[in-house]
């Protein structure tokens, strides 16, 4: 009742300031539809925060910066790396359940295929990454223990070529993911500050 009321007492013409992506706001706050759910947005989040110290703390290993702290910032990189592997999978499930509402309609085809590139390549890499951590550490028979908590068995017989490949591989990886994660941000403040759309505020208020 309420929400009829709202939207018959709105001026013709007064749609949403967004309009084109509408069903996210048409009806008020009552009916709120979110392009993302909350957990959506709360996981993305916290995915970006942990890729985001994942790849300096990467270099900072690969080329032994840590001074005393280097053998800490090991396992606090393969720790944060097993805890993004369900992060990941939990986050493509609630995708699958629960898609997100289409990009706004004025977003061209070519940006909207971008967008489903890199995103889908994002996850694929997301979950391949901490994979070839996983066996190259196992191969080099390191320890693997998750936040000082629990040890996670080796998963590859010991194999100390295979384990130096896969960390090249490891390293190819991680300059690609930060690039894709570079263009992804500058994509994302492109649409808030020079096309001025909503699809930022998709990821932050829903
Ligand atoms: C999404 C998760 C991950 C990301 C984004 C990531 C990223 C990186 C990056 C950028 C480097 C620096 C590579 C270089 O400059 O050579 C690195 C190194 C390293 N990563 Fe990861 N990593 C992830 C998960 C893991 C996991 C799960 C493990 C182990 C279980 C792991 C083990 C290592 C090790 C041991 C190094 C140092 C390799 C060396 O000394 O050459 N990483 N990682
Ligand atoms: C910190 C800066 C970041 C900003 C400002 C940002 C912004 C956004 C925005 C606005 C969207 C939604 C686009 C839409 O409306 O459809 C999105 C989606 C996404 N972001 Fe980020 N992001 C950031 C970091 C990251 C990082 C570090 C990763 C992972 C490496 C990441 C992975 C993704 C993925 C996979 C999606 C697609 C979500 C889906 O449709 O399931 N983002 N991001």
């Amino acid at each position: 009742m309420q929400r009829h009321l709202k939207a018959s007492i709105r001026p013709a013409g007064a749609h949403h300031r967004y309009a084109p992506e509408a069903p996210a706001a048409l009806d008020g706050q009552a009916n709120f539809n979110p392009a993302y759910t909350k957990t959506a947005r709360v996981l993305h989040w916290i995915t970006a925060g942990l890729i985001l110290t994942m790849i300096p703390l990467g270099f900072v290993i690969a080329n032994e910066w840590g001074g005393y702290l280097q053998d800490p910032l090991y396992d606090l990189h393969r720790s944060i790396g097993m805890t993004l592997v369900p992060i990941v999978v939990l986050r493509l499930i609630l995708r699958w359940a629960r898609p997100p509402l289409p990009l706004p309609e004025d977003v061209s085809a070519l940006q909207r295929r971008a967008a489903e590139i890199t995103h889908a390549a994002l996850y694929t890499l997301l979950l391949i990454q901490p994979l070839t951590g996983w066996i190259a550490t196992s191969a080099y028979r390191a320890p693997l223990v998750v936040f000082g908590w629990f040890e996670l068995p080796p998963i590859w017989p010991e194999n100390r070529m295979l384990s130096d490949w896969l960390f090249s591989l490891h390293s190819l990886i991680g300059i690609a993911i930060a690039g894709l994660v570079a263009a992804h941000i500058g994509a994302a403040l492109y649409h808030h500050f020079i096309r001025k759309d909503r699809v930022l505020m998709r990821m932050i208020a829903g």
